[in-house]
């Protein structure tokens, strides 16, 4: 009898325990979401507009170096001469793309021949015409593809990258 009133007892606390442990979370998830929000809402708002280039310094498939968003962080431009997912410009073909790559940051290099990017340091091969995916290699992400906006100029302006540059916790300047 006395056993049993302590296994009753164990269970109570075990039972209010978890109460609090499904309040605890219950009370979390509503706080959670909101900052997660508010953490990729900044992510977002804090990319810089910067200007790279202009549609007439591009020739079709010849990188342009740049940087974004800061000098940290080299990239490319480049007209691939046929529109392609997140090209901007008249033809919808100028892409622009991180060249650190998402691996362990060797700087990769386009091959005009094969029109692919490839990294030195593990081989991985990144396709600019499907928005930088990888297909071969290492990495666990695509290449980092630049955001982009040509005005009635033709100035290209980078305002956002939709992959996490390597070696940074955000993109956040
Ligand atoms: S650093 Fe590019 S594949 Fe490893």
């Amino acid at each position: 009898m006395r056993r049993c009133s302590k296994l009753v007892e164990m269970g109570r606390r075990q039972f209010l325990s978890g109460s609090a442990v499904a309040a605890a979370t219950a009370a979390g998830a509503s706080i959670m979401p909101a900052e997660a929000k508010a953490a990729n809402g900044q992510a977002r708002v804090n990319y810089p507009s910067n200007r790279l280039a202009n549609v007439e310094d591009l020739s079709e498939n010849e990188p342009l170096n740049v940087a974004y968003p800061d000098d940290q962080a080299p990239g490319v431009l480049l007209k691939l001469g046929q529109s392609v997912p997140g090209g901007v410009g008249p033809d919808e073909d100028i892409v622009g793309f991180c060249t650190l790559c998402p691996h362990q940051g060797y700087p990769v290099s386009y091959n005009t021949e094969a029109r692919t990017f490839n990294c030195p340091g593990h081989y991985s091969v990144f396709d600019p015409e499907q928005a930088g995916s990888q297909v071969w290699g290492q990495a666990t992400q695509n290449l980092p593809q630049y955001i982009l906006r040509v005005d009635e100029d033709g100035e290209i302006y980078a305002e956002g990258v939709d992959e996490l540059i390597y070696g940074r916790l955000s993109n956040v300047l």
